[in-house]
């Protein structure tokens, strides 16, 4: 198994602003999104969405790469065997290119299935952090810490 440079990567992102995200604004955010993922928890859709990305219902707290039937990319893969879990500040970093991230955690050039990156001017407006909000409050099971973090800073 690889080591990976996540405990350095979450040292960097503390050092950077706070994530004081909007969940209803992410939720309208989450548009960009959902040609490719929906969130459903079972039956209930949260939000309707394509297939093409996994269903991102329960995300955050989750190992990378681990939703059911759901065929991914090798890197991603290896990304979360190797540690990495989906929280605020690796889910942004994610988004914001997701190839770069996952090269960066493993060290190496890595592949990604989810062509998408976030645009610039999204991530100034802080889109990145409202979208993450919003798959927090989707998400039961993550750490309650982490949950009531996000309470705190809405
Ligand atoms: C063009 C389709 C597409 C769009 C648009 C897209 N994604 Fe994805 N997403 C994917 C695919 C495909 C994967 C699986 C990646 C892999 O296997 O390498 C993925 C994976 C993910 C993962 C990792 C899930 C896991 O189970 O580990 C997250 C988180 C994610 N996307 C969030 C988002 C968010 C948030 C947006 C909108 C800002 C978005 N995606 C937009 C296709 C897309």
């Amino acid at each position: 198994m690889k080591f990976l440079h996540i405990a350095a990567l979450t040292a960097v992102a503390l050092a950077g602003p706070a994530f004081a995200g909007d969940a209803d604004a992410g939720k309208k955010a989450f548009k960009a999104c959902k040609s490719c993922h929906a969130v459903k928890n079972g039956d209930e859709t949260i939000v309707k969405g394509g297939k093409t990305g996994p269903n991102l219902y329960g995300i955050m707290g989750r190992q990378a790469g681990t939703v059911e039937k759901f065929k991914y990319g090798k890197s991603i893969v290896e990304a979360g065997e190797g540690g990495l879990v989906w929280d605020e500040e690796t889910l942004i970093a994610y988004i914001h290119n997701p190839k770069a991230y996952l090269s960066e955690v493993l060290g190496s050039s890595a592949k990604s299935k989810m062509s998408y990156k976030m645009k610039k001017k999204d991530i100034e407006k802080g889109v990145d952090a409202d979208i993450a909000a919003f798959l927090l409050s989707v998400s039961p099971d993550a750490a309650p810490a982490e949950a009531e973090a996000a309470e705190a800073s809405n």
